[in-house]
């Protein structure tokens, strides 16, 4: 009890520089700086230039924060940076808005839906996969960037076909692909940055800003479209569902603004989490057979992960290695007390699920990649708020059985159908921006037979 009232200061990252703080180290190598300062306490401070974070490490911390107390914090900074660009969605938004948007939305990702939107990935994997020929190289991440929009917008907004925007799929597919690699890394240098770099108008800059009216304008077109057709289905439909302004319907605005959010929070997610998948698979046959008998022996109409459960521990276990959002945050609306830890009003803190699911602690030999972990260890054994790939609490990913279904079926139709060789002349590297990724992944591929 007297443990409990006494308040420590929190712990300083060592290694900071005077007036920079941890900038440079954290511009440089932020994945490995994070994982480094985990020894140095429950909560840790880091500083990056004038500005302070605190970085959570223990589990207990991350759900006091995500879950217990989530009432006593916003979304911060980071996504104060992405605001801008994405407007005010169920990703960036707080509090009574954001409450009422993510209960306008959640039905369209309810589980009866998934079962449906799994049939319909199935056959979009199976396309996808017999397009692919043998013999030569794919640059696989740009392949399974393909793969997860041509899931995500035939979902979002049906007859994309011959919307207003005059693009097919596959068209739409190209330009949201294009442009999004390059939304996504301007927002990470806007979140770095202080404002007045950020700002200075560089050719990256207006790429960037390019980008982004580029993917605006999409989306508006997108909403234009659904609005005169009131026969129309889908996510975006739905959001429309009821006519303007009134109580159930969004404006086109608010439409507008969820549909971009769809698109920055729904594709890059599924496509890095998929050449993780991937990399491990080229590299390990035995995996890639197992998987490939089990998709061939399992009911094509069942793809759940009841169903394929050796495929759903690999899914598993590519979250936990290569979670690909490494840097959450949250901002404190009052003073809060974590753990022996006061946290003042407008503190931002920050969480690395990346690191979390590396800790030896929770995860023995955390660098081993091994699906079968969870049988020994089943995730529910785990602490709260230790494996979190889709985050926790209220704002815990929308969109988690929607990519289930997505990784499921692009796995086995990738592995009913192909053997998986890694370039041998080529070591991937881990690139840590937005999200962790590879920084490219050449795969050769010879039919299975
Ligand atoms: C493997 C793929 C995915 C991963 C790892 C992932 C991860 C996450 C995480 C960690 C959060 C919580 C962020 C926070 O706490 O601040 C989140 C939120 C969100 N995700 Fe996902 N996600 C994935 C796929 C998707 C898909 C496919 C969609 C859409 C179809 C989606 C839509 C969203 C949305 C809208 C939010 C914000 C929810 C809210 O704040 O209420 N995500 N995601």
């Amino acid at each position: 009890m007297l443990e409990e009232q006494c308040t420590l200061q929190v712990p300083v990252a060592p290694g900071g520089a005077p007036v920079f703080g941890h900038l440079f180290r954290f511009a440089r190598d932020r994945a490995n700086f994070l994982q480094d300062i985990r020894s140095a306490g429950d909560i840790v401070e880091m500083h990056l230039g004038r500005r302070s974070f605190y970085v959570l490490n223990a589990p207990e911390s991350i759900h006091d924060v995500l879950v217990v107390q989530s009432r006593k914090f916003s979304k911060g900074m980071l996504f104060d940076r992405v605001r801008p660009f994405m407007g005010n969605g169920i990703a960036t938004s707080d509090g009574p808005f954001h409450l009422r948007q993510r209960r306008a939305l959640q039905p369209a990702f309810h589980r009866k839906h998934i079962a449906h939107y799994s049939e319909m990935f199935a056959g979009i994997a199976h396309q996808h996969v017999s397009r692919w020929t043998g013999g030569h190289v794919i640059e696989m991440d740009r392949e399974m960037r393909k793969m997860a929009i041509s899931m995500l917008v035939p979902t979002l907004f049906p007859s994309a076909r011959d919307s207003a925007t005059g693009q097919t799929i596959e068209g739409m597919g190209e330009h949201i692909s294009g442009n999004l690699g390059v939304l996504v890394q301007g927002v990470l240098r806007a979140t770095i940055l202080p404002p007045a770099l950020a700002a200075v108008p560089t050719p990256g800059r207006r790429r960037f800003l390019n980008s982004a009216t580029a993917l605006r304008r999409l989306a508006d077109a997108a909403v234009k479209q659904a609005r005169s057709d009131p026969e129309g289905h889908g996510v975006l439909a739905l959001m429309l569902a009821h006519g303007e302004g009134d109580s159930g319907g969004m404006s086109d605005l608010e439409a507008r603004d969820e549909l971009l959010t769809f698109l920055v929070a729904g594709i890059e997610t599924t496509s890095t989490t998929l050449s993780w998948a991937l990399h491990v698979l080229a590299r390990n046959q035995d995996m890639a057979d197992r998987m490939s008998e089990e998709a061939r022996t399992a009911d094509p109409a069942d793809i759940t992960p009841a169903a394929l459960p050796y495929t759903s521990r690999f899914i598993q276990e590519v979250l936990r290695m290569h979670q690909p959002l490494w840097f959450m945050g949250r901002r404190a609306l009052e003073e809060v007390r974590l753990g022996q830890y006061e946290l003042p009003r407008g503190a931002e803190v920050v969480y690395s699920a990346a690191t979390l699911h590396r800790d030896p602690v929770y995860f023995p030999e955390p660098m081993r990649f091994d699906p079968d972990r969870w049988l020994r260890q089943p995730e529910k054994s785990l602490p709260r708020s230790t494996y979190i790939p889709f985050g926790s609490g209220s704002r815990k990913c929308i969109g988690d059985g929607f990519a289930w279904a997505e990784l499921l079926a692009a796995l086995s139709a990738i592995t009913k159908k192909w053997h998986l060789h890694a370039d041998p002349d080529r070591t991937v590297r881990t690139v840590a921006d937005a999200q962790i990724h590879p920084d490219s992944l050449p795969i050769s591929l010879t039919p299975r037979h």
